[in-house]
C-alpha cells in the first residue's frame, strides 16, 4: 500500500534528492527507505562517514555512516559519489554487518573511482583538533583535513587504492606537510589516537616516523583488492542512466553545515545543498526534477557548536549539550516535561521526547523552536519542496512557538554591503556567524493540538491548529509543504500532491 502511494507520488520524475534544510538530523533515513523503494539507484555524493542512519535489519538496529542505505534493498544499485570521502574501513566494517544480517541479500554496490580517499592521517589530524577546526566540535571522522587535502591538491582517490606506486608517491607527498604538525605533538598523545580501533588499533603508528608509511600502503592495497569490483566511473553511469532510470539522490549533513553555505567556521567540509548533493554524483543541478528538503518541525536541532538562535535555554544548554552525555542528562533530568516553564529544561524534555541524541557521536543535540528565517535562507538554495518531519513528538506541548524574525542584538557591523545595528529586524538568516550569533529571535505562539496523530492519513485530517502552523509557515516563507511526517513508520507519512 505504502509502496504503491510513493510509487503515484513519484510518478512523473526521473531523479529526485533528499536532503536536510537545517543542521543535519532531520529523519532523513525514513525517507531514503521509503523512496528507496520507488528508485532503481540510491546515490550519495557529499560528507562522509560523519553522517549516521539508524537502520533496521530483522528487527535489529544499527547505526550506519557511509554507505547509502538504498543497499538494504536487494534490486538496487548504490553509489558512493565522487564527492563523498571514502573510508574504506568503514565500508568495510558496514558491508561485513550487512553481509551477515542479510545473509547475503542486499543491493549492489557502486564507488566512484574518484571519490575521495580517507586516511588514517586525517582522523588522527581531526583527533589532535590540529586542522583549524578548534572548538568547532567536529565528529572526528576526518573530514576536515581530507577535504583541506583536496582543495590544496595533495589528496588521494579511491583510483590510487588499485595503483600502489602511485598510490605510495602520493601518500608520501600528502604527509610532506603534515610532519612538522604531527611533529609539534607529544608522541604519547598521537600512539593514543592512533590506537583507536577506527585507526586500525595501533597498526599505524611507528615509534620512530610517527606514520608508518609501509603499513597505510599495505593495508590500503588490502582495501583496493577488496573493492576493486564495486570502483567504476560511477558519474558517466549516472549520466547515462539519468533519462532511463529512477535516481534517487541521499543528502548528507545539512545545507546549514555547509562549507559554501553556512556560518563558518562551524560548518562541516562537504557542500550538502542540492548543488553539492548533484556535483558530488557527477549530475547537473537540472538533472533532478525535484528537491525534498527535509525541515524538522516545530522544533530543531544542533549537534556540535555555533549559532543558534531559537536554542531552548541559549547558552547554558549549549554548554550542557558539549559537556554532557545522554546518560548523564537522563540521570539527572528524569522527570522533566515539555511544558516546563524553564525553557532549558523543556528543551532537554523535547531531546527526549524526540531521541535527540547523536547516531554518529551519542552527543545530546541542542534543540530549539523552529527558525523561519532559516527556512527561508535554505529555500534559495534547495528550492521550495518542503517535508515537515518529526510533527508528532510535540504531542503534548501546550504551547508552540515559531520564530518568524530576528532582532539584530550586536554591535554597529558591516555585513553583506550594509551597517547593522542594534534593533534592525532581519526575516531572512545571515550566513555570518556573529551576525547570527547576534539575533534574537521574535516569536508567534500557537496553541499546541495535544492528542496523539500517528495513525492519521490525510493532511484534512491532521488537527487544525497543525494546518494552522504549517499554513503560516508555507505563507511566511514562500515554500510547499509536500509532506507531513506524523511518525517514525512508513505509513505515518501524509502525501500533499
Ligand atoms: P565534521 O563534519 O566532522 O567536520 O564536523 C563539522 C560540524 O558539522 C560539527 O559541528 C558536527 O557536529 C557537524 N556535523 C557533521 N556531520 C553531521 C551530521 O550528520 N549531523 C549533524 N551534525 C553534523
Amino acid at each position: 500500500m505504502e509502496v504503491k502511494k510513493i510509487n503515484t507520488f513519484l510518478e512523473k520524475y526521473n531523479t529526485i534528492a533528499v536532503l536536510c534544510n537545517q543542521w543535519g538530523d532531520t529523519g532523513k533515513g525514513k525517507f531514503i527507505d521509503l523512496f528507496s523503494h520507488w528508485a532503481d539507484i540510491v546515490a550519495r555524493g557529499t560528507g562522509g562517514a560523519n553522517a549516521g542512519h539508524t537502520i533496521n535489519i530483522a528487527g535489529k538496529e544499527f547505526c550506519f555512516h557511509l554507505l547509502p542505505s538504498g543497499l538494504l534493498h536487494k534490486n538496487k544499485i548504490n553509489i558512493v559519489g565522487n564527492g563523498v570521502a571514502f573510508d574504506p574501513r568503514v565500508a568495510k566494517e558496514e558491508l561485513e554487518i550487512l553481509k551477515k544480517e542479510t545473509n547475503n541479500e542486499f543491493g549492489k554496490l557502486m564507488i566512484a573511482y574518484n571519490a575521495k580517499l580517507m586516511l588514517p592521517t586525517h582522523i588522527l589530524l581531526d583527533r589532535l583538533n590540529a586542522s583549524g577546526a578548534k572548538g568547532v566540535g567536529t565528529t572526528g571522522r576526518g573530514i576536515g583535513p581530507m577535504y583541506q587535502d583536496h582543495t590544496a591538491r595533495t589528496g588521494l582517490i579511491v583510483n590510487d587504492m588499485l595503483n600502489k606506486e602511485t598510490f605510495e608517491r602520493k601518500f608520501i607527498r600528502n604527509l610532506e606537510n603534515k610532519m612538522p604538525i604531527l611533529k609539534s605533538y607529544d608522541k604519547k598523545i598521537i600512539k593514543e589516537i592512533l590506537n583507536h580501533e577506527h585507526l586500525g588499533s595501533g597498526i599505524y603508528y611507528d615509534e620512530e616516523n610517527i606514520i608508518n608509511i609501509k603499513r597505510v600502503v599495505e593495508e590500503y592495497m588490502k582495501y583496493g583488492e577488496m573493492f576493486k569490483h564495486q570502483i567504476s566511473d560511477t558519474d558517466k553511469f549516472l549520466r547515462d542512466n539519468k533519462k532511463t532510470k529512477k535516481i534517487l539522490l541521499e543528502g548528507a549533513q545539512g545545507f546549514l553545515l555547509s562549507i559554501d553555505y553556512g556560518a563558518q567556521p562551524f560548518v562541516t567540509c562537504s557542500d550538502p545543498s542540492i548543488e553539492g548533493l548533484s556535483k558530488g554524483v557527477g549530475l547537473k543541478e537540472e538533472d533532478v526534477d525535484k528537491t525534498f528538503g527535509l525541515e524538522k518541525a516545530f522544533y530543531m536541532t544542533r549537534v556540535g557548536e555555533g549559532p543558534f538562535p531559537t536554542e531552548m535555554g541559549g547558552e547554558k544548554s549549549s554548554i550542557w549539550c558539549r559537556e554532557k552525555t545522554k546518560h548523564e542528562e537522563q540521570t539527572k533530568y528524569p522527570n522533566v516535561t515539555v511544558n516546563d516553564e524553564d525553557e532549558f529544561l523543556q528543551g532537554i524534555a523535547i531531546r527526549k521526547e524526540g531521541f535527540e541524541y547523536g547516531a554518529t557521536t551519542g552527543r545530546p543535540r541542542r534543540t530549539g523552536w523552529l527558525d523561519l528565517p532559516l527556512i527561508r535562507y535554505a529555500k534559495i538554495i534547495n528550492g521550495k519542496d518542503i517535508v515537515l518531519t518529526k510533527v508528532d513528538v510535540l504531542k503534548d506541548c501546550n504551547k508552540i512557538k515559531i520564530c518568524y524574525s530576528y532582532t539584530y542584538d550586536g554591535d554597529e557591523y558591516f555585513y553583506g554591503g550594509k551597517i547593522l545595528k542594534k534593533g534592525d529586524i532581519l526575516t531572512l538568516a545571515p550566513n555570518d556567524q556573529y551576525v547570527l550569533s547576534k539575533c534574537k529571535p521574535n516569536y508567534k505562539e500557537f496553541k499546541g493540538w495535544n492528542k496523539d496523530i500517528r495513525n492519521i492519513k490525510e493532511y484534512e485530517n491532521l488537527p487544525k491548529e497543525i494546518k494552522e502552523i504549517i499554513e503560516y509557515i508555507e505563507i511566511e516563507c514562500d515554500v510547499n509543504v509536500v509532506i507531513v511526517s506524523v511518525g517514525p513508520k512508513r505509513e505515518d507519512t501524509i502525501y500533499r500532491s
